[in-house]
C-alpha cells in the first residue's frame, strides 16, 4: 500500500512517515514544496540511519495524493482548506485520514485549549469541505504525539482512537495503526465521535507541560 503524508514535513508527519517506512510500507511525503519535501525525505533516512531507504520519496502535496493508495492529512487547522483544495482532485473513492487537531494556537492561543469548529470536529470539516469528492474520511492520530513517533528506539505508549462511518476502513486503519509497535487501533464508532477524540490532544498537552514530560498518551482499557 502507497501512503501520502499531506502536510507530511512537519513532526506529526515526519513521526507517521518513520513508523511506516520502518514497518515496510511505502510512503510519499507531501509538501507545497517539492523542495521541503524531499529535504525531509533526506531527514527521515538520516533518522533511520539508512540512505538507501527506498520506500520513501517527496512530492508535492497534489502529486502525492494522485500517487496514493491512502491519504494522511497533519496540517495545523489554519492549512485545513488550503490543503485540502490542494488534493481534493485527487482524493475520491480514498481513505483519507485526518489527523489535525483545531488547538487554539491556531488563532494565537495555547496548545492546551481546544478551538470549536462549525462542523463538530476537524474531521467533519474535512467530509464536508469533501461532500462532492467523497473520500472516506476516518479521524485518527489525533492522540499519539509525534515526540513518541519518533522517538524510534521505543514502542509508542498510546491507543490509537479511530472515528469513522465506514467499517471497512476503520478496519484497514487500525490495521494500519498496528504497523507502529506498541499501538493498538480501537474503533471509537462513527465519525462525530471525532468530537471527542480530538479533544484529548489538548489534555495530554496540558499533561506534558505539567508534568515535564514529552509522551503523554491515553489508553482504554476493558476491551
Ligand atoms: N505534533 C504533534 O505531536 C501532534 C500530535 C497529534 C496531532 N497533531 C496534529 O497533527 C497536525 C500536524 O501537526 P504538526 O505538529 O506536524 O504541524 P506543523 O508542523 O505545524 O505543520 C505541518 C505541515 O503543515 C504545513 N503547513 C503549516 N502551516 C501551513 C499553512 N498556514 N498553510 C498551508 N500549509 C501549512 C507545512 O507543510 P509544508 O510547508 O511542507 O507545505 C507543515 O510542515 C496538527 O493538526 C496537529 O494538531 C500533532
Amino acid at each position: 500500500m502507497k501512503i501520502a503524508i499531506v502536510g507530511g514535513t512537519g513532526d506529526q508527519g515526519i513521526g507517521l512517515a518513520l513508523r511506516f517506512v520502518k514497518a515496510g510500507l511505502e510512503v510519499i511525503v507531501g509538501s507545497r514544496d517539492v523542495k521541503k519535501a524531499e529535504n525531509t525525505v533526506n531527514l527521515i533516512k538520516n533518522m533511520l540511519k539508512d540512505e538507501d531507504i527506498l520506500n520513501i520519496y517527496g512530492a508535492t502535496n497534489s502529486e502525492a495524493a494522485e500517487q496514493a493508495d491512502l491519504l494522511i492529512m497533519t496540517v495545523p487547522l489554519q492549512a485545513q482548506m488550503g490543503t485540502i483544495f490542494s488534493i481534493k482532485d485527487h482524493v475520491g473513492d480514498k481513505i483519507l485520514i485526518d489527523a489535525t487537531v483545531p488547538l487554539d494556537t491556531c488563532i494565537g492561543g495555547k496548545p492546551v485549549r481546544y478551538v470549536n469548529v462549525w462542523e463538530g470536529s476537524a474531521a467533519e470539516r474535512t467530509a464536508e469541505f469533501l461532500k462532492d469528492e467523497k473520500p472516506i474520511v476516518i479521524s485518527a492520530f489525533n492522540n499519539i504525539s509525534a515526540a513518541s513517533l519518533t522517538n524510534i528506539e521505543e514502542d509508542v505508549n498510546c491507543d490509537c482512537l479511530i472515528s469513522g462511518d465506514d467499517e471497512e476502513a476503520k478496519a484497514e486503519v487500525v490495521k494500519l495503526a498496528e504497523k507502529i509497535p506498541g499501538v493498538r487501533g480501537v474503533d471509537c464508532g462513527s465519525l462525530e465521535n471525532a468530537r471527542i477524540v480530538e479533544k484529548i490532544t489538548p489534555l495530554l498537552i496540558n499533561l506534558n507541560i505539567r508534568n515535564k514530560i514529552k509522551l503523554a498518551g491515553i489508553r482504554i482499557t476493558g476491551i
